[in-house]
């Protein structure tokens, strides 16, 4: 395992399309570690491959208090999603900032785990909000392009 740079606003990568993951190599497995342990690292509760350079649609998340249940998502869509959340949020490829987006308050999301095991998983409120943002990167989208009114200094950082 390794920590990956994680590439900040401002970089082009963080603009594009990535591309499916057709296997599990085990390249894509150390990626995924790296992904992990680069997240943990930075204390983020999502990270998607473009933000470590690498333009291949694969997410991870844990917005566990704990830091212990990972979420794997490869190849990840949102099938369903309702009702409405207008909160906070941040980017680990955006430091030090905040600002206010809407998003879906409710989603369903289906993906391949790290073994191409396809699954479903449900998210409400804030893992609802991450599932969104970090699908999102996947297709070149910051959350900046969706703040409502100004990006704030993030005072607790
Ligand atoms: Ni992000």
């Amino acid at each position: 395992m390794a920590l990956r740079k994680i590439r900040e606003i401002g970089d082009p990568v963080l603009l594009k399309k990535s591309k499916p993951v057709p296997e599990v190599t085990p390249k894509i497995k150390e990626l995924i570690s790296d992904m992990l342990e680069t997240m943990y690292d930075a204390d983020g509760v999502g990270l998607a491959a473009p933000q470590v350079g690498i333009l291949k649609r694969i997410v991870v998340i844990d917005i566990s208090p704990e830091q212990d249940s990972p979420i794997i998502m490869i190849n990840p869509v949102i099938i369903e999603k309702d009702g409405e959340q207008t909160g906070g949020e941040g980017c680990l490829s955006v430091p030090g900032k905040t600002g206010i987006v809407t998003r879906a308050n409710h989603v369903i999301a289906r993906a391949f785990d790290e073994n191409m095991q396809e699954f479903e998983i449900e998210g409400e409120e804030l893992l609802a909000r991450a599932i969104q943002h970090e699908l999102d990167h996947l297709d070149g989208i910051l959350y900046t392009t969706l703040v409502e009114g100004e990006l704030m200094d993030n005072d607790s950082e």
